[in-house]
């Protein structure tokens, strides 16, 4: 027997940064600024993370390549990370990135498989969703409730 079914993903679309809630706003233009400081001499594409705590704290993150190209990261691990490093214990609230190639990219840019993979380790964790904001640099806003809304059948350590 076979049994067809379908994944239903609900996001929401903002048509700019001052759409945007004030603390998801103000957390995109410090995804907005890092992505300034991006190091990314070899694809010329920069992206900036911001990740929010609870407790008010930001981190952010940009991309940083490497000549030998695998050992470089994305802005939301390089952010993510820094943020559970500094305060393991603390609730993420969200995720804001913003990419773009050198000519200024206008559709989202969402986070890599391995960055998904990497950010919904956090969520559960702290079983508590984590809402996903994404940009290019300019242009509509795409945000999900939750990580694994971009990530279906994801693995996790429940699995093992
Ligand atoms: N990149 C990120 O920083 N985040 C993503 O989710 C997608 C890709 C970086 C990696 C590399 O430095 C450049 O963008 C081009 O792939």
């Amino acid at each position: 027997m076979k049994t067809e079914k379908q994944l239903n993903i609900k996001y929401s679309v903002f048509e700019g940064v001052t759409d945007l809630p004030k603390k998801a706003q103000e957390l995109m233009q410090q995804a907005i600024m890092a992505r300034e400081n991006a190091y990314a001499p070899y694809s010329k594409f920069k992206v900036g993370a911001a990740v929010r705590l609870k407790n008010g704290q930001i981190f952010i993150g940009s991309n940083q390549e490497n000549a030998a190209y695998p050992s470089g990261l994305c802005a939301e691990r390089v952010a993510i990370y820094q943020a559970s490093t500094q305060c393991p214990d603390e609730e993420i609230e969200m995720i804001a990135i913003s990419g773009t190639a050198e000519d200024p990219t206008c559709y989202p840019v969402s986070p890599c498989g391995a960055c998904r993979q990497s950010l919904s380790e956090y969520e559960t964790k702290q079983k508590k969703l984590i809402p996903v904001y994404f940009m290019g640099a300019e242009g509509n806003i795409i945000r999900t409730a939750s990580i694994k809304d971009l990530l279906p059948f994801l693995f996790d350590g429940s699995l093992m």
